[in-house]
């Protein structure tokens, strides 16, 4: 991933969004509103251009995302379920009690946005690095700006996450929060994997819960894509963006009983496999 050009798999995983909301029948999982504001975002933005965002919306579009799906089977619709998933727990972890919620790795997610009228009660704050924040941070102001939503430009990579939150002056550091970490931690080595939840474990208080998606580990311990694994890492190691972090399925309460925080499977709802990512909720 470079990290001083906008995210391409952010760009990626909002197109696809819009191409789902094309698919008859995902409009039963998308989150209400995600595709239009989503559209909305990449154009006011300037991080995709009408033709683009009409030719994403075409049955044609689903056709071709269709004919791709062999590579890892289950993916396209995957991202649905994946945004899904996280609005849930966003929703059941405000209505336990959270009043801040923390995207991390946001890109161009539109959960912030939506929610906020909704939960005025509740603060909302995105981090990613700087030049996909800033293109995004543009298109908000264009759509209307959410007094409750904060922006927040930084490479969690270069500065500690409990460092950029202590800046700013929003942060409630005694507030039971919502973390979500969607389609993240993947491209992040796994000591930067460690450290964060460790970080996220240090920022959270009691109550707080951590919803969050990962690649499980294959029989060959490399991250596990399916059929085509070998194919598939070759093609995110070319584009610049390989997966770096994975863990079997099994380990995940060592590992979260590790960093502070405790598996809570019960909390997800429906977990288990979606395309070639598994779903997660920790809770402090
Ligand atoms: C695959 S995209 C997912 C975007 C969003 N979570 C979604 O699912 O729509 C991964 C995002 O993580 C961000 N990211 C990766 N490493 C980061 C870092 N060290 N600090 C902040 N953001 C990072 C990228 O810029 C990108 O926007």
């Amino acid at each position: 991933m470079r990290k001083d050009k906008p995210s391409n798999t952010a760009y990626k995983v909002a197109m696809n969004i819009i191409t789902l909301g094309a698919k008859p029948g995902m409009e039963k999982v998308l989150p209400p509103g995600i595709v239009e504001a989503t559209e909305q975002l990449l154009l006011a933005s300037g991080v995709a251009g009408a033709t683009s965002i009409r030719w994403s919306r075409s049955r044609r579009m689903v056709s071709v995302y269709e004919a791709f799906d062999w590579m890892m089977p289950g993916q396209f619709e995957a991202f649905a379920h994946r945004k899904a998933f996280c609005e849930r727990q966003v929703r059941d972890g405000i209505g336990a009690g959270a009043t801040q919620v923390l995207v991390l790795g946001a890109g161009y997610d539109t959960m912030g946005w939506r929610l906020a009228p909704e939960f005025a009660g509740v603060n909302f704050f995105e981090i990613d690095r700087p030049a996909t924040a800033l293109l995004k941070t543009k298109g908000i102001k264009a759509m209307g700006q959410r007094d409750n939503l904060h922006l927040i430009p930084e490479d969690l990579g270069m500065r500690k996450l409990v460092d950029v939150l202590k800046a700013n002056q929003s942060w409630d550091q005694t507030a039971q929060i919502v973390i979500a970490a969607e389609g993240l931690l993947m491209y992040l080595p796994p000591e930067a994997v460690r450290d964060l939840f460790f970080q996220c474990a240090a920022i959270a208080g009691t109550g707080s819960r951590i919803a969050f998606t990962y690649i499980g580990t294959g029989a060959d311990g490399r991250p596990d894509a399916g059929r085509w694994t070998g194919l598939v890492l070759w093609i995110l190691k070319v584009t610049g963006e390989p997966w770096l972090w994975s863990i079997r399925p099994e380990e995940l309460d060592r590992f979260l009983e590790e960093t502070g925080w405790t598996n809570a499977p019960e909390l997800a709802g429906s977990t288990g496999r979606k395309g070639v990512e598994f779903f997660g909720v920790a809770r402090r």
